[in-house]
C-alpha cells in the first residue's frame, strides 16, 4: 500500500498531515510512506526527520501522489481554478483523507467523485468513544484555545497575574470566555495559568461544573430553556429569541468590566451565534482585547474581521483565520496522530491491504464520495 503526503498549498497553511512518528506507525501498518519535499517546513520537520523515519521524499506533490492508494491532506485540495489541481494526479479508487470542509466546499464533492477517489472528511468522524483519538476537531481545538489566549495577551497593554511590586502593585487581568466548547475550556485553563480572574458562559448546562472545575466563574442566564439547551450530540441549540435577549443583557453587565474577550461559541452547521454587539463594545475599557476565535463562522462580534487585527472603539479585536495553523508543529502532531487512529481499522492486519467496511459508523459517517458516486446521506442526491 502506498500512502502520500503532499505539501499543504492553501495560503497560510502551515500544517502538515504526517510527522516522523506517524510515518513510523503507518509503516508499521504496512504502508510505503512518499512526503513532498518540504512538506512539514512550516511545521519545522525537515525532510531529513521524514527520511530517517522511513519515508521517501518525492521532489514535488505529482511524484509524491502518483500511484498512492491513500493521499493524507490537512485542507481540501486546491482546484484548477484556485491556481493548482491537486486532483489531478491522484490514482483512480484512492482514498483522499483530510478536513475536506464539505459544507463550505458542497461543489467540490463531484470533482471527487469524478476523479475516482473515496474521499473521507475527517470533520464528520462521530464523536463516539472508540473514534475519540481520530477527532481532529477537538486535538485542534484544543490549540486553538490556548493559542486565541495568547494571542490576546501579546496584543493587550498589561500583564496578566497580579504583581505587588516595590513600585506598586499590578492588577490580574480579567478574562471572560464566550463558548466554553473544546477550545473554550482550553482558553479558560491557559488564562488561568497565566494568572487571570477568569470568567466564562455558555448555553450548555454541563458546562458550569468544567468552568468551575477550573477555577472560572460560570456567568449565565439559567432558566428552563438553558436546561434543556444540549442536544443529544453534546451540542449547543440555537436559542430563541427571548433567551438571547436576556443573555445579551447579562453579557453587556459581565462585558464592561473585562479586559480581555474570547469568543468561541459555535452552533454546528450554522453562523456563529452573535453575543457581542458593537453598543457592548463601545463599554469596554480602552486597550481591552477581544480575540473572536468564531470569526470563520461569521464571527461572535460583528466588528471583528476575518484574517485581521484591528482597533475599534480603543478595543482590540483579533480576527486571525486558521489559528491551528499559527500553532503549527503540535497541531500538525496531533492532527497526524488522528490519522494514524483513523487509518488504523481501514487496514486488514493479516494481509495488510485496505479493507473498508461500508457498514462501520465511523466509515459511513465520514465517507463522501466512493466509486464515482457522492455517498454520504447529506451531500448525495
Ligand atoms: P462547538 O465548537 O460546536 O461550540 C463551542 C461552544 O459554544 C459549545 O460549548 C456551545 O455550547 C457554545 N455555544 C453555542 N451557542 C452559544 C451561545 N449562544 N452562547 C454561549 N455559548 C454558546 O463545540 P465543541 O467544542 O465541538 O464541543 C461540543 C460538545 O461536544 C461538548 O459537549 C464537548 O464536550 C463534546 N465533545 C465530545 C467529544 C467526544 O465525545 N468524543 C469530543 C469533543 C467534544
Amino acid at each position: 500500500m502506498k500512502l502520500a503526503v503532499p505539501k499543504e498549498r492553501r495560503p497560510g497553511e502551515a500544517r502538515v498531515a504526517a510527522s516522523p512518528d506517524s510515518v513510523k506507525k503507518l509503516s508499521a501498518l504496512g504502508f510505503e510512506v512518499t512526503v513532498e519535499s518540504g512538506a512539514g517546513a512550516g511545521a519545522s520537520i525537515p525532510d531529513q526527520a521524514y527520511q530517517d523515519a522511513g519515508a521517501k521524499i518525492a521532489p514535488d506533490a505529482a511524484a509524491a501522489v502518483a500511484g498512492a492508494d491513500v493521499v493524507l491532506k490537512v485542507q481540501r485540495p486546491m482546484t484548477a481554478s484556485e491556481g493548482a489541481d491537486e486532483i489531478a494526479g491522484m490514482k483512480r479508487g484512492a482514498l483522499l483523507i483530510g478536513m475536506l470542509a464539505p459544507y463550505a466546499a458542497k461543489d467540490q464533492l463531484k470533482s471527487y467523485a469524478d476523479a475516482g477517489l473515496t474521499a473521507f472528511s475527517l470533520e464528520l468522524v462521530p464523536r463516539i468513544t472508540r473514534a475519540q483519538s481520530m477527532d481532529v476537531l477537538s486535538s485542534q481545538a484544543n490549540l486553538a484555545g490556548y493559542r486565541a489566549v495568547l494571542d490576546g495577551a501579546h496584543e493587550f497593554g498589561r500583564a496578566f497575574p497580579m504583581m505587588m511590586t516595590a513600585a506598586g502593585t499590578v492588577p490580574p487581568a480579567r478574562v471572560f470566555v464566550m463558548g466554553v466548547g473544546v477550545a473554550g475550556l482550553q482558553a479558560i485553563a491557559t488564562a488561568k495559568r497565566l494568572g487571570a480572574v477568569v470568567s466564562a458562559n455558555d448555553v450548555r448546562p454541563a458546562t458550569k461544573e468544567q468552568v468551575e472545575s477550573l477555577g472560572g466563574t460560570f456567568i449565565a442566564v439559567m432558566d428552563d430553556e438553558f436546561k434543556q439547551a444540549q442536544t443529544a450530540g453534546g451540542y449547543a441549540k440555537e436559542m430563541s429569541a427571548e433567551y438571547k435577549q436576556k443573555q445579551a443583557a447579562l453579557v453587556a453587565e459581565t462585558i464592561k468590566k473585562q479586559d480581555i474577550v474570547i469568543c468561541t461559541a459555535l452552533i454546528p452547521g450554522r453562523k456563529a451565534p452573535m453575543l457581542v454587539s458593537e453598543e457592548m463594545v463601545k463599554t469596554m475599557k480602552p486597550g481591552s482585547v477581544i480575540v473572536d476565535l468564531a470569526v470563520e463562522q461569521g464571527g461572535n462580534c460583528p466588528l471583528s474581521e476575518l484574517g485581521k487585527v484591528v482597533k475599534k472603539h480603543g478595543v482590540t479585536l483579533v480576527g486571525h483565520a486558521n489559528v491551528p495553523s499559527r500553532i503549527a508543529v503540535d497541531a500538525s502532531a496531533l492532527y497526524a496522530r488522528n490519522l494514524v487512529s483513523f487509518l488504523t481499522p481501514l487496514v486488514d492486519k493479516e494481509t495488510k491491504q485496505l479493507k473498508i467496511d461500508p457498514d462501520d459508523e465511523i466509515v459511513k459517517g465520514s465517507m463522501l464520495t466512493h466509486d464515482g458516486k457522492i455517498v454520504h446521506p447529506n451531500f448525495a442526491g
